[in-house]
């Protein structure tokens, strides 16, 4: 799709999925990208930590990059088990996933702490991936809009710019389920979110990358990439397998 505003990034979330064979998918991957897809899209994938360091040698000299999927606010310190935006970029992740929404249902992040982590992921040099989205009760209730625009809010630092961060629009109901919102659904709410960012961040929202995640699979991906305001995907299941990563890359390119 040539005479886009921004740049699409398609970016793989793998969750707690992957031991060290399966870097095997991040090589087909990385052989898999052709010389149109290199030129129109930033690819990312996000492993498990464990396998950040051999990702981030299987992509060398390619324009792939590895991202974290979650990380401590604080730079060091007693916080047992936890990684901090330092950590992965010594690792030579460039990314980081901040605020996913099974981060918030299984670890209780709030909006605040999704603020913490994303100053976190910048003072590290590191672009953060905000996640905000609504659960079905929420949509039923008619409260998407209100949701996602407060989560924004409250959840995206001030002077934020499209280098160190990117928003991802993932309804929580249509994470892992095969459900989609329609077209017209996401375009109103990314031109929603574009405009609240734009009352965070100023004209500098017209730069940023604002992702649809949730159920994004080679099949749908066309459709979902076209929609106005959608810059790329986030990824989760179909980031697993090599040859459906690539084809919702191709449908991005
Ligand atoms: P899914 O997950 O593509 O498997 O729906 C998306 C995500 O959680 O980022």
């Amino acid at each position: 799709m040539t005479g886009r505003l921004r740049r699409p990034l398609v970016a793989g979330n793998w969750k707690m999925n992957g031991l060290r064979e399966s870097v095997a998918i991040v090589e087909a991957v990385r052989n898999g990208l052709t010389p149109r897809m290199r030129e129109a899209v930033d690819v990312l994938i996000c492993p498990p930590s464990t396998l950040i360091s051999s990702c981030v040698a299987a992509v060398y000299d390619t324009p792939i990059a590895i991202g974290g999927q979650n990380l401590h606010a604080k730079a060091s310190g007693a916080f047992t088990g936890s990684i901090s935006a330092e950590m992965l970029a010594d690792l030579g992740a460039t990314y980081v996933i901040v605020g996913h929404s099974e981060r918030r249902a299984y670890h209780h992040e709030t909006d605040d702490g999704v603020h913490a982590k994303a100053l976190g992921a910048r003072r590290a040099g590191l672009c953060g991936i905000i996640c905000v989205g609504e659960t079905k009760e929420e949509r039923e209730e008619g409260r998407t809009l209100d949701i996602v625009r407060a989560q924004l809010a409250i959840g995206v630092p001030k002077g934020a710019n499209a280098r160190d961060t990117v928003i991802a629009y993932e309804p929580v109901w249509a994470i892992g389920t095969g459900l989609t919102p329609t077209p017209a659904d996401i375009a109103e709410v990314h031109a929603s979110l574009r405009e609240m960012l734009g009352q965070i961040i100023g004209s500098e929202a017209q730069k940023v990358r604002i992702l649809y995640g949730g159920s994004v699979k080679p099949g749908n991906a066309r459709e979902l990439m076209a929609v106005e305001n959608v810059d790329g995907a986030l990824v989760g299941g179909a980031s697993l397998v090599a040859e459906d990563f690539l084809g919702i890359i191709a449908a991005c390119a």
